[in-house]
């Protein structure tokens, strides 16, 4: 089974794909958060460096692209081709209503002809290996049967899908149903993506659906990056044998030694203060909540202005805090 890291705009960017590849169990894909192709302009400097292939070394990065205009997808993806980029991602996914209304993330799905022309000019113009990253629909997943017929047509390389449409943002649950359904009848590998918090999750998931070929991991692993090893049982041995207790003191001492180098990385690529507590406090959103009793140094945290202020709060959480491990978030 292979395992992806899933594209957070703002949170998965090359500092932190680098930063958690060096310290947790590796991702076997690691997607970048959307970028958007600009007519003959190319990528913005901020997303330049994310794709920057000496930003992306011993990583398996795919590239995500976010348009509805074939001609300028095909721009994109030849400079990413160009630059050693063997597969992109079509963004069908986006619910923000900056985007949805243009006709483009989950927006595209509600022009399927349109969807289809998109996806019959990309794939009879570009060589390098294509994936669809989806939702089952805008407004309920009944859309999803048509919209499945059309990306069958295509030879993807692979169909990830969180089952959620476009009105659920990231409320209610992912339908297994129409998951399953398109599990068992697509042509291509389907991936899943969707509220996998814990290893529990991943078993109930695996054991609805055995032979499932990859799951992608989002907010869960950003609440706790110790949660693949977690999941693919890299630690069970130890946990089995009695050492619970020793195992959450190691886990505390390794959030720490990752928050700190993803700190110190941010510090040298963005310098400036501001930028960097802006990155780290969004990390913290999410994983704050792996700490016991942590609704006071999120406070803390989300109102440090300086870098020392910052430091204060994180450490204070450091030493009188545990990771609770417990996989139950509310985002
Ligand atoms: C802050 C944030 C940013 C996101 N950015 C992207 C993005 O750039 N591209 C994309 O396809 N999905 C994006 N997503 C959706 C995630 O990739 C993923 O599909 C979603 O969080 C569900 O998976 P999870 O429950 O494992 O987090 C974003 C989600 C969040 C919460």
């Amino acid at each position: 089974m292979n395992y992806y890291l899933a594209p957070l705009e703002g949170i998965t960017t090359y500092i932190y794909r680098n930063t958690y590849h060096s310290m947790f169990a590796p991702m076997d894909k690691y997607f970048t958060p959307f970028l958007v192709p600009r007519p003959k302009k190319g990528f913005s400097s901020r997303e330049l460096n994310d794709i920057l292939p000496e930003h992306n070394q011993g990583l398996f990065v795919v590239p995500q692209l976010l348009t509805n205009r074939a001609e300028d997808f095909i721009y994109a993806a030849r400079m990413l081709a160009d630059a050693g980029y063997g597969e992109v991602n079509v963004n069908l996914g986006c619910p923000s209503g900056t985007v949805v209304p243009k006709g483009k993330g989950a927006g595209f799905l509600a022009h399927p002809a349109e969807l289809e022309r998109f996806l019959d000019e990309i794939f009879s113009k570009l060589t390098l290996r294509i994936s669809v990253k989806t939702r089952i629909g805008m407004e309920c997943p009944e859309e999803f049967g048509a919209l499945f017929r059309i990306f069958q047509k295509f030879p993807l390389e692979e169909l990830v899908i969180h089952p959620r449409v476009r009105e659920d943002y990231y409320k209610n649950q992912p339908n297994l149903t129409v998951f399953g359904k398109a599990f068992r009848e697509s042509k291509c590998p389907a991936c899943y993506n969707g509220d996998i918090f814990s290893r529990g999750d991943l078993e109930k998931l695996l054991g609805e659906f055995p032979g499932l070929p990859a799951v992608m991991l989002g907010r869960g692993i950003i609440a706790n990056p110790a949660l693949l090893e977690e999941c693919a049982g890299i630690s069970l041995a130890a946990r089995e044998s009695g050492e619970a207790q020793g195992m959450q003191a190691g886990k505390l001492q390794k959030f720490q030694q990752f928050h700190d180098a993803l700190f110190q990385n941010y510090q040298e690529a963005l310098g400036g203060d501001r930028n960097v507590l802006f990155k780290m406090k969004e990390v913290w959103t999410y994983m704050i909540q792996s700490f016991t009793n942590y609704k006071h140094y999120a406070k803390q945290i989300k109102k440090a202005e300086t870098v020392q202020a910052y430091g204060a709060a994180v450490r204070g959480l450091f030493r009188e805090q545990e990771v609770t491990g417990h996989g139950r978030f509310s985002f």
